[in-house]
């Protein structure tokens, strides 16, 4: 086992990204997976999901020697004095984060602490909860770490939520807009300061369960904006005022700010319905009113409902008639298709008794697996224009910048009847009528 200073523990999403990023930042790294396919896959130099600049930045890292690979977590242990926590927190039934595998890492970790012989100037190790984790997690782990740490060295817990966006993880973990450490300790703020010592951006150090709730207030807030402009948005419609100039009225004011307020078929992906369900969750069990975040998830569940009373009023009957789903995954730029809006929307569709036929540029494979039958009824096309061919209409459920650049006349000349309802408020209104849309509608 070559030295390293940093083990990371998860290579999923969060996990990846933090080692390669450490990595190109002159760090030595190894990054712990229990999964022998995926592990392999990493060792010859891919990742399992798809995003932009990762596996370019993964084969440097290799290159030189900066990362490592191995599902020996004892080696791992021994060798790094810093440890990050990159696990899932999937939900449970209830909505609540499941937080097994967090605390499978830390019993693995204490374990080899515990076989490991402490030495004279050894100063312990440092334990970092990137994962996103209830409140009072990085405190229960220290607990453990006190209770069940018998014979192993001090080890200090901190927590340093994660904000990386899918498909720009890259970018958004290398330019941060805030670090934020959580910590009980002087030596947890000093070794996390290092790690991060050439990012230019604020650094916000504050005790452990704060850090926690920054990443759920965060996601909460974000979530709440896009269910906010998508309420604005049916009123919109109701009223024939056009959503798009509202959200740029509204985003100009600088105490508003114009991101997060694209209306359309609502929020998906891994984090913002699971981390809504985790903090209400929260709320319920210590008798908190959280309405507010309960109506947020109700707003955004609705949208694929909003979605089909705007199809059956432009195209009437739906029974019989074939209708393409244009972007499966629940945003640009990934093959992650985890709770998207399109299986919601294709599963309505096929209630109605429609032909569905669906095409996205990189989540059909990822889509197939994670809904097998909800696709076995399904037409998968090997491209838009082939997936358009004789349909009664298109639903764009995602913004893939490829959309923009379609022959979007060709399309329109080859359909039953050239209809098609932007379910993202994507493409230019004044093109799509160019290019022989009957009407460009929108949702
Ligand atoms: C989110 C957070 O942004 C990130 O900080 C956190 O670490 C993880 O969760 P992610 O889920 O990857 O990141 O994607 P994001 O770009 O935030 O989009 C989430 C969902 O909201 C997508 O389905 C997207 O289409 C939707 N969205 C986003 C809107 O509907 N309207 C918007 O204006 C913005």
């Amino acid at each position: 086992m070559v030295n390293v200073e940093i083990a990371v523990f998860g290579a999923g999403y969060v996990g990846l990204v933090t080692a390669v990023c450490l990595a190109s930042q002159g760090h030595r790294l190894c990054v712990v997976e229990k999964d022998r396919a995926k592990l392999d896959k990493l060792r010859s130099g891919h990742a399992a999901f798809y995003e932009p600049e990762l596996e370019g930045m993964l084969a440097d890292a290799a290159g030189a020697d900066r990362i490592h690979f191995t599902n020996n977590s004892g080696d791992a242990v021994h060798s790094a004095d810093l440890l990050f926590v990159c696990v899932g927190t999937p939900p449970l039934p209830d909505g609540s984060a499941d937080l097994s595998q967090v605390e499978e890492v830390m019993k693995t970790i204490l374990k080899h602490e515990t076989e490991r012989k402490k030495h004279e100037e050894d100063k312990g190790k440092l334990v970092v909860i990137k994962s996103t984790v209830p409140v009072g997690t990085a405190y229960r782990l220290k607990r453990m770490a006190d209770l069940y740490g018998n014979g192993a060295g001090e080890i200090e817990v901190a927590s340093n939520p994660e904000f990386l966006r899918e498909g720009s993880a890259v970018r958004d973990f290398m330019q941060p807009d805030r670090i934020v450490i959580g910590t009980s300790g002087e030596r947890g703020e000093a070794m996390l300061r290092s790690v991060y010592r050439n990012f230019d951006c604020p650094v916000l150090v504050t005790d452990t369960n704060t850090a926690e709730m920054i990443k759920y207030a965060s996601n909460s807030f974000l979530a709440t904006k896009i269910s906010f402009i998508n309420m604005i948005s049916d009123l919109c419609d109701k009223v024939q005022a056009d959503i798009s100039i509202v959200a740029a009225g509204m985003g100009y004011d600088k105490r508003i700010g114009e991101q997060f307020l694209k209306a359309g078929i609502g929020f998906g992906g891994s984090c913002f319905p699971k981390d809504l369900s985790a903090l209400t969750a929260v709320g319920r069990k210590h008798h908190v009113k959280v309405e507010l975040l309960e109506q947020v998830i109700g707003v955004n569940r609705d949208r694929p409902l909003r979605l089909m009373e705007k199809l059956k009023e432009e195209m009437w009957v739906l029974k019989g008639k074939t209708i393409v789903l244009l972007g499966l995954t629940f945003k640009p730029n990934t093959d992650d298709v985890r709770d998207c809006p399109a299986a919601s929307v294709a599963e309505r569709l096929l209630k109605e008794q429609a032909n569905v036929v669906a095409y996205d540029p990189a989540g059909m494979a990822n889509f197939k697996s994670l809904y097998p039958e909800l696709s076995a009824r399904i037409r998968f096309a090997d491209d838009a224009y082939e997936a358009c061919r004789r349909s009664d209409g298109i639903v764009l459920l995602t913004e893939w910048p490829v959309f923009k650049e379609l022959d979007w006349g060709r399309i329109s000349a080859n359909m039953e009847a050239p209809f098609l309802l932007d379910a993202r408020h994507f493409l230019e209104e004044a093109k799509l009528k160019q290019a022989g849309f009957i009407r460009g509608s929108r949702t």
